[in-house]
C-alpha cells in the first residue's frame, strides 16, 4: 500500500500534490495562484527530487493508483532542536481518513531513521485545521508560528514536532 516514491511516479505525484493544493487551499490561497499550479511543472520537480536521492518520498497506492504521498528528509531551515522535517503530505480527497496519511508518516518516520535523524518538524498552515488535527493526534507538539509567502499573500504557519521519533503515535 505504501511504497517508495520512484521516478516514473513523478507525474502521478504531480497530479495529487496540484489537485490537493486546489482542494486543501481553496479560500486560503488565491484562486488565481491555485489555478496557475502545473502538473508538468511539478512533475519535473517530483522527479528530480526522486532521482537526487537526498530526501526519502512515498507514495500511497490504492488499486493501482498514485492516491497519496509524502517526503522527509533533513530539517531545511536551521529550527533549533530539529534535525528532521516532514516536508510534504498529501492525500487526494477522495481517499482521505482511511489511514493512508498515517502509514505515510511511519513510512517517512522510518526514511528519516535511515538517514540517521531521530526527531521530525512538520509546518502546516494555521488555518489548515484539519492537517493540524492529524498532527495533532500523531502526538505532535506545538513549537511556534511564522509568517509565509505563498504566491502573492502572506499567511501564517505553524509547527509541530517529535523530539523523538519514537514519540510518534499511531
Ligand atoms: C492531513 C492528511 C495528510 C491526513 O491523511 P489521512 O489519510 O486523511 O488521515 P488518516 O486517515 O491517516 O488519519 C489518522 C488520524 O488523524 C486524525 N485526522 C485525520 N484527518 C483529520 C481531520 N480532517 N480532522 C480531524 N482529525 C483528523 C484522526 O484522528 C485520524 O484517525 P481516525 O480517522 O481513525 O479518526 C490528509 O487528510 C490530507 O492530505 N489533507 C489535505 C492536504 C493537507 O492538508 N496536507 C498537509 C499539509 S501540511
Amino acid at each position: 500500500m505504501i511504497r517508495p516514491a520512484k521516478l516514473e511516479d513523478a507525474p502521478a505525484i504531480a497530479r495529487v500534490h496540484v489537485a490537493s493544493w486546489q482542494s486543501t487551499y481553496q479560500g486560503m490561497l488565491p484562486e488565481e495562484f491555485l489555478e496557475s499550479l502545473s502538473e508538468t511543472g511539478y512533475a519535473d520537480r517530483w522527479k528530480r527530487v526522486i532521482g537526487e536521492g537526498s530526501s526519502r518520498v512515498y507514495v500511497a497506492e490504492h488499486e493501482g493508483e498514485v492516491v497519496g504521498f509524502a517526503s522527509g528528509g533533513r530539517e531545511r531551515a536551521g529550527e533549533t532542536g530539529y534535525t528532521g522535517e516532514l516536508y510534504a503530505i498529501y492525500v487526494i480527497d477522495a481517499a482521505q481518513r482511511r489511514g493512508f496519511g498515517r502509514e505515510l508518516v511511519r513510512s517517512t518516520v522510518a526514511g528519516l531513521r535511515e538517514l540517521g535523524l531521530d526527531d521530525m518538524i512538520i509546518w502546516v498552515l494555521r488555518d489548515n485545521q484539519p492537517a493540524r488535527s492529524f498532527y495533532e493526534r500523531l502526538g505532535g507538539a506545538y513549537v511556534r508560528a511564522q509568517p509565509i509567502t505563498i504566491g502573492s499573500v502572506t499567511l501564517e504557519e505553524v509547527s509541530y514536532g517529535w523530539r523523538r521519533l519514537d514519540d510518534v503515535r499511531y
